[in-house]
């Protein structure tokens, strides 16, 4: 995260030095054709780490290194019936496919993720400065056409900003330069706008463990607050799962559905899926509420409230058995 574009499209490390790096066989990949660098010019299986280098490994990794390369060959030779050194000049080019995958970063295209996404018009951005180690400047805003980032030092227009990839240095008009990537839930959470505090996206992540919560879940919560846990928990629980929460507060009950609201919008337009509308936002004393949960059964429940204890009589009957109740109070959590 956060890294800048360039250093993320560096070929791993593997890649040039197997015997420090290599990752276990049953992951590497598996190659019909001698693997050979065209663009570098090496025989197929001559090792990629320079003999003096080679040297300086213990003889136990260079064993391991030995056995490494000697499996791979016996995997190409198996599956080629004549050996790759015995190969017709013509035969040994690696296919086309294979050339591109050793020259170029690879690009999966049936993988692609938000940070394939470029930046367009009502995207969320979070622009980051930072010295050394301090962060200077932090901030999250939506994308216009006419926006602009402002900041002490200097001003970035949205324009430059659209049609780009996430993950990238861009600089100010003073000459600094600004990290901007699309913010994560947690940064949404701790950077949107807040009506009461929120449950910090630590602690939110340390109860989802205890409440042991899975996809297709259906959670109770209370109260909303300014809905941090509620997308947390909408994650969680994904497109089949359901969240259900309770504010008493009309003001708060607002903000949370704003906040929802602005980070599905935001996250469709860089993802391929819709984030799910799976958080039925009630404007209700949880005390009140004990009739209208007859009808449904949950599988965990969040408390975020003062007094939570009084819910527990509204709660309890319709917690599945083996449900956990998750309590986030000022100085603990219990469960
Ligand atoms: C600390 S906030 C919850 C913050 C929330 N977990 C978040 O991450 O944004 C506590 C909320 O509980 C609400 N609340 C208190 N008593 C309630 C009740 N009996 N029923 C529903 N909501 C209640 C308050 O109005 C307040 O908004």
């Amino acid at each position: 995260v956060g890294r800048p574009h360039h250093t993320l499209l560096r070929p791993p490390p593997w890649r040039s030095c197997p015997g420090l790096c290599s990752r276990p066989a049953a992951q590497r990949p598996r190659v019909s054709a001698p693997r050979r660098r065209t663009g570098l010019g090496r025989a197929p299986s001559t090792p990629l780490l320079p003999s003096a280098a080679c040297k300086l490994l213990s003889e136990e990794i260079r064993d391991i290194r030995r056995a490494d390369l000697g499996e791979t060959r016996q995997e190409d030779s198996s599956e080629n019936s004549d050996s790759h050194l015995q190969l017709p000049a013509a035969s040994r080019s690696p296919p086309a496919q294979l050339q591109r995958d050793e020259d170029k970063t690879p690009v999966d295209t049936h993988n692609t993720s938000a940070k394939d996404v470029p930046f367009q018009a009502g995207d969320l951005i979070l622009a980051e400065f930072r010295r050394k180690t301090y962060m200077e400047f932090k901030h999250m805003r939506n994308l216009t056409a006419v926006g602009k980032l402002n900041s002490n030092w200097g001003a970035i227009s949205h324009l430059e900003i659209i049609g780009k990839l996430p993950g990238q240095m861009f600089r100010t008009s003073s000459g600094f330069q600004f990290l901007i990537r699309r913010p994560a839930l947690e940064d949404y959470v701790l950077l949107m706008k807040r009506g009461p505090t929120i449950s910090y996206p630590k602690d939110i992540n340390a109860m989802l463990m205890m409440m042991d919560i899975n996809q297709g879940d259906t959670v109770v919560e209370t109260g909303t607050g300014s809905g941090g846990m509620s997308l947390f928990l909408s994650r969680a629980v994904g497109p089949r799962g359901r969240v259900i929460s309770y504010e008493i507060r009309k003001d708060h009950h607002a903000v949370a559905k704003k906040n929802y609201r602005r980070w599905r919008d935001a996250w469709g337009i860089g993802h391929a899926e819709e984030w799910p509308d799976n958080v039925d936002f009630i404007n209700k004393d949880i005390l009140t509420a004990a009739e209208d949960m007859k009808s449904i059964t949950f599988d965990a429940v969040a408390l975020d409230m003062l007094n939570p204890q009084i819910t527990l009589p509204v709660v309890y009957p319709n917690l599945k058995q083996g449900g956990v109740c998750a309590v986030y109070l000022a100085n603990r959590i219990t469960f």
